[in-house]
């Protein structure tokens, strides 16, 4: 199926006002620690991005990325996922949070939390920018959540189609063309 660029769900205001809510809330939780910030690439880069610069002098933050694909649509319902690019960061007995773009049946964070769970962090919470919460099948502990959203495809502030409007500012539905 096609897509093309449909109405704006969430504006460049709505986001830049959430992103640094999501911001202080972190920088107050974390104040004084060391903290390493984790992106799962590619959707939530430029949500990371903007999110690190909210967080401030006050926290000791490091930076480091993930990529995970999920094998086909069939076998992600298995909750295959596989490591495509690995921390570079050693996270044990370090402050974890994990930033993702979107939260939707849950496996991939599921996979991923118990990855890094595994590897004996401090402490280890997510933060979403988006959560299709009717999605979901498996449990995931949020710290922070930025939207709840319907059960829509969104592209853009990040989140593709097939490679494509990661590079728009705001997000928008996808709309099929047909
Ligand atoms: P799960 O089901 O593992 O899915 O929670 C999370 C991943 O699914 C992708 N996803 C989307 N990507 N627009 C996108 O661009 C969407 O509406 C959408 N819904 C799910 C995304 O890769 C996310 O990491
Ligand atoms: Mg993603």
């Amino acid at each position: 199926m096609e897509y093309r660029i449909g109405r704006v769900l969430l504006s460049e205001e709505e986001l830049r006002r959430k992103v640094k809510e999501l911001g202080s809330r972190i920088r107050e939780d974390y104040k004084g620690k060391k903290v390493v910030f984790v992106c799962v690439l590619k959707g939530a880069v430029i949500f990371f991005s903007d999110l690190v610069r909210e967080i401030g002098p006050d926290v000791d933050a490091q930076l480091d990325f993930l990529a995970i694909s999920s094998y086909g649509v069939s076998t992600k319902s298995s909750g295959v996922v596989k490591i495509q690019k690995d921390l570079s960061t050693d996270i044990h007995g370090k402050h974890v949070i994990i930033v993702e773009d979107i939260l939707d049946t849950g496996l991939s964070l599921s996979y991923i939390g118990k990855l890094l769970r595994e590897r004996g962090p401090e402490s280890l919470e997510i933060c979403v920018l988006l959560d299709k919460a009717e999605r979901r099948t498996q449990h995931v502990d949020v710290k922070y959540t930025g939207f709840t959203i319907p059960d829509e495809f969104v592209i853009g502030y990040g989140l593709d189609y097939a490679g494509q409007f990661r590079h728009l500012p705001a997000v928008h539905i996808a709309e099929p063309l047909d």
